[in-house]
């Protein structure tokens, strides 16, 4: 088999010519365009790199753009504090914190800081727990983005076999839990899970998010399976998944590459529940 692309690229092209038009009805009924707050401190230089892409993308639609750049030293009662102002902004409508944050700041307690309303990262403890309940809440956006993509196929995932490899609170978790919804049979491996390749093999849809570069090797891939990579690494200036795309792509019915796709989702979905949260403060 030879896998067909999930070309992350043109899907979020394709969201953010809706999402273009969706400002333009609010700047138009309310004199208002959603206002996106990024929050960096410390100069890890990935972290930045992924802050400018998210400014740029804010600005590509419409929305007002505001980043916080703050040094290494910064304090936790310094950054509760900048939350504060930003939660009381009439302009900021989505606020995200860029983790990881440096040792000493507790991103638990950032996270819960933010207004919920204005969680656009789906991080805070009540979006957190509205998630798990299947209430409506903001969805963390690479989960959402990989979501998205599987649902592209067009496959019925009804009682599939969804393998999520990694367990962070950013991706592995809530993937799996909106893939339960979705009535997949959902399984978590991660670094301390024995026979992983055993768990890979009976994978209908596999997500790597684990950030090990190429760990999910082609003879792990079932024939057919869909196959999402959330994993970014550089290995020698080259930006690297957590599958090893070439043999993967022989075994799978759709794969998405690295770069180009778990990637952009991630900011289209930003953007998406930036919007939505707008809109819910506009009405
Ligand atoms: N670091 C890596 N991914 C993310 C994300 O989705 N949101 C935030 N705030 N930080 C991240």
């Amino acid at each position: 088999m030879c896998a067909k692309i999930l070309d992350g690229r043109k899907i979020s092209k394709e969201i953010r010519n809706d999402i273009i038009e969706q400002v333009q009805h609010l700047k138009d009924r309310y004199e208002v365009a959603p206002g996106l707050a990024v929050v960096i401190v410390g100069d890890d230089d990935a972290s930045h790199v992924y802050v400018s892409m998210k400014e740029k993308a804010c600005q590509k639609v419409g929305f007002h753009s505001e980043v916080y750049k703050l040094p290494k030293e910064t304090t936790q009662e310094e950054l509760l504090k900048l939350i504060d102002e930003l939660n009381a902004s009439k302009k900021i409508h989505g606020i995200l914190v860029q983790l990881p944050l440096p040792k000493g700041i507790d991103e638990n307690l950032i996270n819960s800081h933010i207004l919920p309303t204005k969680d656009v990262d789906g991080f805070h403890a009540i979006n957190t727990g509205k998630l798990l309940l299947g209430e409506e809440s903001f969805i963390p956006c690479t989960p959402k983005g990989i979501l998205e993509l599987i649902k592209r196929t067009g496959e019925n995932l009804t009682g599939k076999h969804a393998v999520v490899i990694g367990r962070s609170n950013i991706v592995g978790k809530p993937a799996g839990v909106l893939l339960l919804k979705e009535n997949t049979t959902v399984t978590i491996c991660h670094s301390k899970t024995e026979n992983l390749e055993k768990h890979v093999q009976m994978a209908d849809i596999v997500v790597a998010a684990v950030g090990i570069p190429e760990l999910i090797k082609g003879n792990m891939i079932k024939e057919g399976a869909i196959v999402i990579d959330a994993g970014t690494r550089k290995v020698n200036g080259k930006l690297v998944g957590d599958v090893a795309y070439e043999e993967a792509s022989k075994k799978a019915s759709w794969i998405t590459p690295v770069p180009g796709g778990v990637g952009p989702m991630t900011i289209t979905m930003l953007l998406e529940n930036t919007l939505k949260a707008a809109k819910a403060q506009c009405e």
